[in-house]
């Protein structure tokens, strides 16, 4: 059955997490590593199991003390503690983890989260297409293209020359902003099945700032990515060598950068390349209500249109911690109950 989540650090400074106890390990035959480079690189560190499958709870813990920590969100200015990872937790293991055992891959499938509820659900792990994995990625293709999860050197280099053409080198929000509109446009201009609409549309702009909320060490504050640290991260799953977590939890500050430079109405490719249409049905990256909503309605009721028993219980709880993050993060959302109260 689902955990009680973890609240937020008490200790939220910048600390070593490249430590003695958390050394770098290769990965062995059947370990899972997916899109996310950060999950992929605690989990090369030990913070999360090293064979890639995990629950909520270890996901929200590996986040926030590893390097990672989202336990205010200084935008609104009151303590709103650890309400994102929460949420991006809470909302990708219900759509990508198994309910009855409470795991979840962070890559693909794997027989290590146990046996699968009945079809129509899935539990096929963070590889999963559309559900918050999706295009226009930084350093992963689009599953047009097949391999929608492992590091791809192609679109690395067009995050190194963005950083050259608008950072002088580094990664920063303004590189984010550029590297961000470059994304969406090459992928509408070649890719026939491009999508870019809630859910992944809020992953997809919350990313493009992560590597600089995230990846610099907390010493440094001067909001310059470095290319080599970026790429160790992304490619290789492991921290730096003496590399120290960021100082005081944030999640998506400088997303604003992003989208005032390229605001973004989602949508898709209706009749192949070149056919952008606006998806009305879609919330807009200023409607995180509509998003949750419309999550849970469609979504996960498309996964589970009539669970029972533990299942049903599973579900419930883990849908009453998803709302419970809308409300600690400020959104000020309608609770809705596809399975009742
Ligand atoms: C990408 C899940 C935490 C940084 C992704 C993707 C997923 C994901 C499914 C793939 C989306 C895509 O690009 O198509 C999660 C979950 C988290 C989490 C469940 C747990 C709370 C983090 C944290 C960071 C981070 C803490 C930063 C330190 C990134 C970045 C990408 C990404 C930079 C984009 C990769 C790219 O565009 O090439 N994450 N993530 N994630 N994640 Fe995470
Ligand atoms: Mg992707």
């Amino acid at each position: 059955p689902p955990q009680p989540l973890p609240g937020p650090l008490k200790d939220d400074s910048s600390i070593l997490v490249y430590d003695a106890a958390h050394p770098y390990q290769p990965l062995r035959p059947g370990d899972q590593r997916g899109p996310c480079p950060a999950l992929n690189t605690l989990a090369s560190h030990g913070y999360l199991p090293r064979n890639g499958v995990a629950t909520p709870v270890q996901i929200i813990n590996a986040v926030q003390q590893g390097t990672f920590d989202f336990l205010t969100l200084p935008l609104i200015g009151f303590n709103l503690e650890n309400s994102f990872a929460r949420f991006l937790a809470l909302s990708t293991f219900l759509v990508n983890g198994n309910p009855i055992t409470n795991l979840m891959s962070i890559g693909g499938v794997t027989p290590l989260t146990g046996q699968n509820p009945p079809a129509p659900a899935t539990v096929s792990g963070l590889n999963t297409h559309n559900n918050c994995e999706g295009d226009t990625s930084m350093t992963r293709a689009d599953t047009y293209y097949g391999d929608n999860h492992s590091f791809n050197e192609t679109r690395f280099q067009n995050f190194v020359r963005f950083s050259n053409e608008f950072g002088a080198g580094k990664y920063n929000y303004t590189v984010a902003a550029h590297l961000r509109e470059f994304l969406v446009e090459e992928s509408i201009a070649n890719n026939p099945e491009f999508t870019l609409v809630s859910p992944r549309l809020f992953t997809a702009f919350g990313e493009s700032v992560f590597p600089v909320n995230f990846f610099i060490d907390g010493r440094d504050k001067s909001g310059q990515l470095d290319l080599g640290v970026a790429r160790s991260f992304f490619q290789n799953m492991t921290f730096p060598r003496n590399f120290y977590r960021r100082d005081g939890a944030v999640n998506n500050v400088g997303q604003d950068v992003v989208t005032n430079y390229y605001p973004f109405t989602p949508g898709y490719n209706a009749n192949g390349v070149n056919s952008f249409v606006v998806d009305p049905t879609s919330a807009t990256l200023s409607q995180p209500c509509l998003r949750y909503t419309n999550f849970v309605n469609n979504n996960i009721k498309l996964l589970y249109p009539n669970p029972t028993g533990l299942l049903l219980q599973s579900l419930k709880t883990n849908l009453q911690y998803l709302y419970e993050a809308t409300v600690a993060a400020g959104d000020g959302c309608t609770q809705v109950f596809p399975y009742g109260q």
